[in-house]
């Protein structure tokens, strides 16, 4: 069993939750910054070994893997020390929000010798599963298009104070998932266009940055793919249009997998169409508390996920370089909202001496 601590206690309540109910981790002590937050944890899942001193957790010898839900702009650092003290990482998307710190973080953890794995929840929802191994397994063919959104009314997260400074940013936020599925199925992309704004609701509220994008990519091949978001405003019944969804399109098929009705759709390359759903076991599995701000069920998938590829010494992704890719896709983004113009992933990777090739790219 592998020794977990947790830092950051507001989405890592997930995780608490998620290595609690694990054969393969043993959660020894959990952070936050907050002693309130530490508290209700503490009580909620009767766990009483916390700190407000992210150092105690570092020097604590006997902990293998750190998995740090802290607000974005602060993952860089705190996976950096994770590394230095000799500890595997889990780091919740987005991985980093400045490509200025890749570098240093590939050589750290180089140097550590250690593992880093991004918490890419989506992945590890059972729909998109699904879909994975539907799209592998040849059953729509050859991918002609990607199309992916991440809608949701998020008046509610506007109450954290990070959420209204100026490094908070939907983009990272919100649009890492769905721009993560684009990554999955079309590594390879090469340029990148899109339109942005920050809605009257986003105006009122303070948001500094925008909350409704509307994005198109194009991968080295000529495939083009799309993604949208917006966080500020109501949305559709889920029956009608799930929160997040990832539709394939290809030569003899097609597929939809959707969030939070757990909910996958497919025509095969017989012509046969086929919707999926899954029952009672499984949203007890994925989602443990009240409301949806929380859902265990696609950390556990992962944690455990992580911990076969440490005891087997294999790769678990998406992993640091994987992560980078991402973002530098996510920067890119931004920078064409900035612009109004195309941008081409690599004249941003450039600026960062990054070469694309080592991120799958
Ligand atoms: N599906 C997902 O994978 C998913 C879902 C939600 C949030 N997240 C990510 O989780 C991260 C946290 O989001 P959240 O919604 O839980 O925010 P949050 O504000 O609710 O929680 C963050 C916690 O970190 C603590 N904190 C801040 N600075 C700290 C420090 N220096 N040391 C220790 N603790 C510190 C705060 O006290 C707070 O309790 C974000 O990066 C977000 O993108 C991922």
């Amino acid at each position: 069993m592998l020794k977990l601590g947790i830092l950051g206690l507001g989405e890592g309540r997930s995780t608490m939750s998620a290595a609690l109910a694990s054969n393969k981790y043993e959660l020894v002590k959990i952070c936050d910054a907050s002693e309130a937050v530490c508290k209700q944890r503490a009580k909620e899942f009767d766990f009483p070994d916390y700190t407000t001193s992210y150092q105690e957790m570092l020097d604590d010898a006997a902990i293998d893997v750190i998995a740090i839900y802290t607000p974005d702009h602060l993952h860089a650092d705190h996976v950096k020390l994770a590394l230095q003290h000799g500890k595997h990482v889990v780091c919740t998307k987005p991985f980093i929000d400045d490509l200025g710190r890749a570098r240093e973080l590939l050589e750290i953890s180089r140097q550590s010798g250690k593992k880093v794995f991004v918490g890419q929840s989506s992945r590890f929802f059972e729909p998109y599963k699904r879909q994975r191994t539907d799209y592998t397994e040849g059953i729509i063919g050859e991918l002609i298009t990607v199309e992916c959104h991440y809608n949701a009314d998020h008046r509610w997260f506007l109450e954290k104070k990070w959420a209204l400074e100026p490094s908070f940013k939907w983009l990272y936020g919100g649009l890492s998932h769905p721009v993560d599925f684009i990554r999955w199925y079309l590594p390879e992309i090469e340029e990148v266009m899109g339109y942005g704004m920050i809605s009257a609701n986003g105006k009122k509220a303070g948001l500094k940055n925008e909350d409704t994008m509307h994005f198109i990519f194009k991968a080295t091949d000529g495939r083009v793919a799309r993604v949208s978001g917006a966080y500020t405003g109501p949305i559709q019944p889920a029956y009608r249009e799930s929160e997040m969804s990832c539709v394939l399109r290809g030569t003899e098929g097609a597929s939809q997998a959707d969030y939070h009705e757990l909910r996958y759709a497919v025509t095969t390359n017989t012509g046969e169409e086929k919707l999926i759903t899954w029952g009672d076991a499984k949203l007890k599995h994925f989602f443990r508390f009240e409301g949806q701000s929380h859902h265990a069920g696609e950390y556990q998938n992962y944690l455990e996920y992580f911990a076969e590829s440490i005891a087997d010494n294999t790769t678990a992704y998406p992993d640091l370089k994987e992560g980078i890719g991402t973002i530098a896709l996510l920067q890119a983004m931004d920078r064409s909202l900035q612009t109004g113009v195309p941008v081409k992933i690599n004249d941003i990777l450039n600026e960062y001496q990054l070469l694309r090739s080592d991120f799958g790219l």
